[in-house]
Order: C-alpha cells, then sequence, then structure tokens
C-alpha cells in the first residue's frame, strides 16, 4: 500500500462535553495576539541557528519560559479561538513512500503488571518485524476511537495534550527476515499500524552498525511536529510537545520491557545527527510544519549489554547517502507563526554532549503492585480522567505505592533509560487518601535534595516524614489543610484537581540545569513526561485514573510553596481519583477503520 492521505472525518477533537482544559479566557475575535499573522505559506522555513552563544540561548529560554507562564489575570498568548478550518492532521503520512501495514497482535503478552517495571528473567523475543510492531502497538498505537454527534477521534497507547499527538516515531531497523527487507529508516504510522518506508541500507550498510555496538539492536527515533500542539495553545506549546516526549519514552520504555528488551537513551547525540539519520535533513517539510529531533533510542535484548553507548560521527554521516523516499503530508493549509515557539526550539537544541551514566539504587519497591489486570491490559485501558467523583478516596498503600513508582531503580523502567538523574519533586496536595491528613506533602525523588528544597521553601513548612510512610520513601508533610479548593484553582480553575484523591505539582530544579546546559530545558520536561506516565499506568493498576494537566497558573503554585526565584519551577501537574464515564461518548475499536488482516484489535 502507498501513503496516501485517507479520506476520514476524524476531526472535531473531544471538546465540547466537558471542559478539558480549565477555563479560558472568552474569546473576543482578534484581541488576543494582534501580531499574529495567518497566512499561507509555501516552501521551507529557515533551519535553526545552532550557533547561538549560550548565554543568549539561556537568556531566550528564561524569556520563553516567562512569557508562557500561565497567570490568573492573564493566559500565555494564544489563539484564543479553535481555527477550525486549519486543524492538523493528526497523522503524518509520507506520500509516495512504501506503506507495509502489520498484522496486529493476535493475543496480549500475559505478563503481570509489575513486568512493565522490572525485567523479568524470561527470554527476551527475537528482533522480529512483527516483535518491533507489537512493541510499537502497545506504546505509540490506537488505542480506541471515540465518538459523539457526528465527531469521531482517536485515542493512542500514549497521551497528549489536547489530543493532539506532535510526537512522531521512526525506526531504523535491521534486515530483519520475515519480510525480506534489507532494513532502513521508516516512520511510524499508527493510523495503518505501519512502518513507511524513508530510506533502505543496501549492502554492509547496517553491518559496520552492528559490530560497532557488539549486539543486535535497532533504534527508535522521536521528533516533534510543534504547530499540531500552537494551533491550539500557542506560545505554550513547546512545553506541551516536551511534556508528550517524555511519555512517549515511557511508554516505549514500558511495552519494551514486555519482550525482554531495553530502551536507552543515546544522550551523546546532537540532534543534528538525528536529522541527518532520520532523513529530515533531506525532507522538504511544509512551511511551518518541520519535525524537531527530539532523541534517539537504542532498543537492545537486555540480556546482552552493547559495548559502547555513542554512535560516532562517520557513521552519522554515513546516513547522509542514503536517499529519502516520500513526502510529508501537509497538516493544515495555514499557519499561526508562533515565532517564540521556533526561538526556543533554537536555543535549546542539543549539540553533541558526553555521555553520562547513571547508577540508581536497586532497592525493591516498597509495595507489591497487583497482579491482575496484566501489564497489556493496564496500558490499552489507560484514559485521561475528564470529571472525578469527588467521593474516591486512595488507600494510604495505594497513594504509597504510586508515589514509590516514580522513584527510579536500578534495572527498572522507564526512568534507567538514561535520561540522567533526578531533577524532579513532587507536591502533592492530599485530599482523599484514609489514613492520612488532608494537606500539602512533597516526595523528594533523590534524597540529597531534600536540604535544598527545605532551604528554598516557605519557612513555616513542617517537614514531618508522613504519617506510615515506608521507610525509604521520602514523603514529608508540609502543611495540614483542605487544598482541594486551591488545587483546582492553580490548575486553571479544573474541578479534576480538587474533585480527585490527591493532585500534585512536579517541582523541577530549574535555573541551575538550564544554566547548565541550555537544552536540559527539553530534558526537565521530559521527566515530568515520564513521571506522568507512571501516574497514569498506577492510577489504572489500582482501579482509579489519572489526567496529565499542563494548565495551570505557575507562579501561583510557587508562591504556595513559598519558591521566590527561578531555582525551582513547577513544570506539570497530574491528578487521580475515582473517575466518571462519560455514557454519551461511544467507543470503537482501535483499528475498526483498517480492512482486518489478523487479530483481535481490529
Ligand atoms: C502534557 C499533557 C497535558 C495535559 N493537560 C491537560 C489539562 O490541563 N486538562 C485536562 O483535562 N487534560 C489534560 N491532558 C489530558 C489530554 O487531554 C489527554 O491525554 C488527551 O485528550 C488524550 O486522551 P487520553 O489520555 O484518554 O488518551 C493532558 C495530557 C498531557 C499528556
Amino acid at each position: 500500500m502507498h501513503g496516501s492521505i485517507p479520506v476520514l472525518k476524524f476531526q472535531k477533537s473531544p471538546l465540547p462535553l466537558f471542559s478539558k482544559e480549565g477555563t479560558m479566557p472568552p474569546f473576543k475575535k482578534r484581541d488576543v495576539r494582534r501580531d499574529v499573522t495567518i497566512q499561507c505559506h509555501y516552501g521551507n522555513e529557515t533551519s535553526y541557528n545552532t550557533d547561538m552563544k549560550k548565554e543568549k540561548a539561556i537568556a531566550e529560554i528564561l524569556r520563553y519560559h516567562e512569557r508562557t507562564k500561565h497567570r490568573q489575570d492573564r493566559f500565555a498568548p494564544g489563539p484564543g479561538h479553535m481555527d477550525w478550518a486549519n486543524e492538523p492532521v493528526p497523522f503524518r503520512f509520507y506520500e509516495n513512500a512504501l506503506t507495509i501495514r502489520h498484522p496486529l497482535l493476535e493475543r496480549d503478552p500475559e505478563a503481570a503488571y509489575v513486568s512493565l517495571y522490572k525485567r523479568s528473567d524470561s527470554m527476551p523475543l527475537p528482533f522480529t518485524v512483527t516483535n518491533v510492531a507489537s512493541m510499537l502497538e502497545l506504546s505509540m498505537g490506537l488505542s480506541a476511537w471515540k465518538s459523539y454527534q457526528g465527531n469521531t477521534w482517536a485515542l493512542r497507547m500514549n497521551p497528549s495534550s489536547g489530543n493532539l499527538h506532535p510526537t512522531e516515531s521512526y525506526l531504523v531497523l535491521p534486515p530483519l527476515q520475515e519480510r525480506d527487507n534489507q532494513g532502513g529508516v521508516f516512520h511510524y504510522n499508527p493510523y495503518f499500524h505501519g512502518l513507511e518506508q524513508r530510506a533502505t541500507f543496501e549492502g554492509e550498510f547496517w553491518k559496520e552498525i552492528r559490530d560497532h555496538f557488539g549486539t543486535d539492536l535497532f533504534f527508535i527515533g522521536l521528533s516533534s511536529i510543534h504547530w499540531r500542539e500552537s494551533w491550539k495553545y500557542g506560545e505554550r506549546a513547546f512545553r506541551y510537545c516536551n511534556h508528550d516526549v517524555g511519555h512517549a519514552v515511557a511508554c516505549l520504555g514500558f511495552s519494551a520491557n514486555l519482550h525482554g528488551w531495553k530502551v536507552l537513551w543515546l544522550n551523546a547525540l546532537a540532534d543534528r545527527d538525528i536529522e541527518t539519520m532520520l532523513g529530515f535533513d533531506r525532507t522538504s517539510w511544509h512551511a511551518f510544519e518541520k519535525e524537531y529531533p527530539d532523541l534517539l533510542l537504542l532498543v537492545h535484548n537486555h540480556k546482552e549489554k552493547p559495548k559502547v553507548f555513542d554512535i560516532p560521527p562517520e557513521i552519522v554521516s554515513s546516513f547522509s547517502s542514503l536517499s529519502v523516499k516520500g513526502s510529508p503530508n501537509r497538516l493544515s493549509k495555514e499557519h499561526a507563526d508562533w515565532k517564540i515557539i521556533e526561538a526556543v526550539a533554537s536555543a535549546t537544541e542539543k549539540p553533541r554532549s558526553p555521555e553520562p551514566v547513571i547508577n540508581w539504587n536497586n532497592s525493591a519497591y516498597l509495595i507489591q503492585s497487583p497482579v491482575r489486570p496484566s501489564a497489556a491490559t493496564i496500558i490499552r485501558q489507560r484514559r485521561s480522567a475528564q470529571v472525578f467523583d469527588a467521593e474516591t478516596a486512595a488507600s494510604r498503600d495505594v497513594f504509597f505505592a504510586v508515589l514509590d513508582k516514580t522513584i527510579p531503580r536500578q534495572g527498572c523502567a522507564p526512568f534507567d533509560a538514561g535520561l540522567g538523574g533526578v531533577s524532579v519533586h513532587l507536591a502533592v496536595f492530599v485530599h482523599r487518601v484514609t489514613d492520612l491528613a488532608q494537606g500539602l506533602y512533597m516526595l523528594v525523588r533523590e534524597h540529597t535534595a531534600l536540604e535544598d528544597l527545605k532551604q528554598k521553601c516557605r519557612k513555616e513548612f513542617l517537614w514531618q516524614k508522613a504519617e506510615g510512610t515506608p521507610g525509604a520513601l521520602d514523603l514529608y508533610l508540609l502543611e495540614r489543610g483542605d487544598y482541594r479548593e486551591i488545587a483546582a484553582s492553580i490548575s486553571c480553575h479544573q474541578d479534576i484537581a480538587g474533585d480527585s484523591a490527591f493532585s500534585l505539582g512536579m517541582i523541577a530544579k530549574f535555573r541551575e540545569n538550564i544554566e547548565k546546559e541550555p537544552w536540559l530545558y527539553r530534558r526537565l520536561f521530559w521527566e515530568t513526561g515520564m513521571i506522568g506516565q507512571v501516574l497514569y499506568l498506577e492510577a489504572e493498576a489500582h482501579g482509579l485514573r489519572g489526567t496529565g494537566m499542563g494548565c495551570f497558573f505557575d507562579d501561583m503554585m510557587h508562591r504556595l510553596l513559598g519558591l521566590n526565584d527561578d531555582s525551582y519551577q513547577s513544570l506539570y501537574h497530574f491528578t487521580i481519583g475515582g473517575a466518571l464515564e462519560d455514557t454519551r461518548i461511544t467507543t470503537l475499536p482501535p483499528y475498526h477503520h483498517l480492512e482486518p488482516q489478523t487479530g483481535k484489535n481490529q
């Protein structure tokens, strides 16, 4: 099958039923951003500038971050209305590229939920096209279609702010036997559950890579289409794109575990290396729809460690000789030019860097995970709650178990993917947790940060170990009290932050990271996205439901904690509780729109 655009009516996203993004100010046409021109552009944008001086890059990032804070008296600059006529197509297709559809899983892996985190001793599956496809199905594939009053939209295993899905995934595959393929570079298209072939390896091309690493492996690249998010969220969109990357990395890490594989971030690579390997530098992007490289993951059999974790420049540059096939589909007719997004993307471009290796402690998880439902069932059933019942309480053990899973462990997904040390801690609003006082708590995800956090936060905070906390969990009561209204107000007046069992803000060590390496700005959001994905799955596993919240009043949260400077910043919020289902919405199977191949999930 060739990559032609399917005729579909799947736009008009899930908006009208509940306000999903908090109370946005009433839209008065044209009063929000007078400086934005909405026009039709043709041709390529200029590529971003890598030669930006570090000081300038730091200043640019701090400016971006400050400017894109939501405040009680004004939201970050955005379009202020839904320009439905230009809603970006949620799927990337490469026109005229060969598309190889893959069969869907006939039977999900039976592994228990805890196998998402811990690698079992069972034999890793071989690298076959079928197994690679099933890894993608359980991470970046579709999870359902939803339909309401003539509007239909797809949901995916990975969540995304506004369901806009700016994250695209690519594979660099060795020659794999079953399909007689020679290996090459592919784009994963979740709509078809297929791979679009962008480049083909000839002769000994792959052998050199395999010899370099000394083991069988393949790569997964992630990229972001900022326009998909900025169409709805304007300037704040760059933050959301990077949250989504973090969610995707965790999804891939979990799914890899179910195959006996491990994902590892190739942290030495520059963004430009990734562009070369994925063929982005040889692709004609439609204006404003360029894909920005995020990261490249190496996937290996967890029992056979590669001998190195970097790809030398000679191998990277050999990818330039591959001719790329297919043209990216056009996502919108017209675009708004959110210049600051390109500026911050440029300021956070990653150069080549040394490979940091982090070793975590390998203490056991504190609380036994539920055995049923299985890991794959939890992945498939994950959804964002839209409304909570304002009644359901989490038991104290469940609460501790959920928080404990956000602490990195050696040899456990998703945090051993090598995204670096802990920079993010959790300020938790406990609303309904049995046997635990309501109040504001802090989970210090790495003990060494405790003193610094105490110094920076409000002096009156108690910093008492939370009642009943298992020894190793660094959870502290800061202040008793009913924070339900405050939590909702901080989260752009979203009731889901107060009607839940608990909600939280992810507090990142900020300025020091940006000053060390400006591109770490993106990485901070990735870390929060990974934590978010753990929270989503943990909530499901314990019969609750979660929702990521990108919409919150940044400085209101900082004031509450007493953070007076930008040494720490709250980057992402999350809420978990007993969800109410909206029975007016119809759910359809994830691949019902395709002609049946094999498998149960059509
Ligand atoms: C980074 C991020 C930010 C989000 N922000 C909000 C939010 O502020 N409010 C909300 O109701 N949902 C929010 N969501 C949930 C998305 O709307 C949801 O993931 C999307 O509609 C897809 O639905 P699903 O998660 O059920 O697959 C967010 C999700 C992500 C990943």
